[in-house]
């Protein structure tokens, strides 16, 4: 077992920082975590709770104190009236300079596959900004690069299955050929605590074994709910549509004007080799009886309904 050290996850009781956090408890390893979520807690009070308390960065930088790693899952899907890219930016930089500051060895960063700089989408954006400002920081790093999450409680694998589950078409954007790579979150999980314990810096594209076009994914999803549905292809801005009439039918934001533009840009493909090693289609299979029965709600999660 490795040498227990404090570790600390933003949004242990979230998505990936819950299965980041569950691993380094199987390890022995004292997790603390940084949030503002009232969720119920998935580890009995195993993990100590701290606030993600970017306006009150002393706290902030306490809380870090004494911590070896610092997992840092913090992001908002997408521009609200409650929340920012902007935002997440700047807070993300409070946050890195407070580990600093504590005297945290090391941070593991999630990012985004193809981040860049002169993005034309503010998440692609943002997420580079703040690679860079990870690697000017001085502190030892990994960035992981995932393209899309998947495993129990996702929300855009499920999604796709409720759409298929309960209505006759589905609607792709364009003409659905552009790549798309998940990653299982506990494959990505173990990734990232094992970049934890590494020393050098690196970067890191995150993507399961198997690699979809959009359309290849949907028809594979489709044959596995046993729910075969008539592809169409949409142009973006009425699939735009559609997404916002299923958001007000939701309660959620279901895709959003970037999210579209960066899926058909392909920037959720790479050309790098697998680092996850779980089989969507195989784990789509085992779950088939579950995935996609409900819908899953971003918004729902952030209780700002
Ligand atoms: N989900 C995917 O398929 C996917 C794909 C590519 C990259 N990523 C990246 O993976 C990371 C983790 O994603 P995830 O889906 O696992 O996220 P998540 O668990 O929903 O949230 C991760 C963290 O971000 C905070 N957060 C999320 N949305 C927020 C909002 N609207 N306002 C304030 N805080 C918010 C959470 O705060 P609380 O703890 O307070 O709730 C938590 O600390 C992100 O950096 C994301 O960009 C995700």
């Amino acid at each position: 077992m490795a040498e227990r050290q404090l570790q600390v996850v933003t949004g242990a009781f979230g998505y990936t920082g819950r299965a980041i956090a569950r691993r380094l408890l199987e390890q022995g390893q004292q997790v603390r975590t940084l949030t503002n979520t009232s969720a119920a807690d998935p580890f009995t009070g195993q993990v100590e709770v701290c606030p993600l308390a970017f306006d009150r960065p002393q706290m902030l930088e306490a809380s870090l104190r004494g911590a070896k790693v610092l997992y840092n899952t913090y992001w908002v899907r997408f521009n609200h009236q409650r929340f920012s890219h902007a935002a997440a930016v700047a807070n993300t930089k409070v946050l890195f300079a407070a580990a600093k500051a504590a005297g945290v060895e090391r941070i593991i960063h999630v990012s985004i596959t193809n981040p860049a700089l002169a993005s034309p989408f503010e998440y692609f954006r943002g997420k580079a900004e703040l690679e860079e400002n990870l690697k000017a920081l001085g502190i030892s790093f990994a960035i992981l690069r995932p393209a899309v999450f998947f495993g129990n409680e996702d929300i855009l694998i499920n999604n796709i299955s409720w759409v298929l589950r309960h209505f006759p078409v589905f609607g792709l954007f364009g003409d659905g050929n552009y790549g798309i790579q998940p990653i299982h979150v506990d494959d990505f999980a173990q990734l990232a605590v094992a970049a934890g314990a590494g020393r050098e810096d690196t970067v890191v594209d995150a993507i399961g074994p198997e690699s979809f076009t959009f359309r290849e994914l949907v028809t594979t999803l489709g044959e596995i709910l046993d729910c075969r549905r008539l592809l169409i292809s949409l142009p973006p801005w009425l699939g735009l549509l559609a997404g916002r009439l299923m958001g007000l039918a939701t309660g959620d934001v279901v895709i959003t004007r970037e999210e579209i533009g960066g899926l058909m840009a392909g920037l959720l493909a790479v050309d790098s080799p697998p680092t996850g090693t779980t089989r969507l289609t195989a784990w789509a299979r085992e779950h088939r009886d579950t995935l996609g029965k409900r819908y899953a709600s971003e918004l729902g999660r952030r209780q700002v309904q």
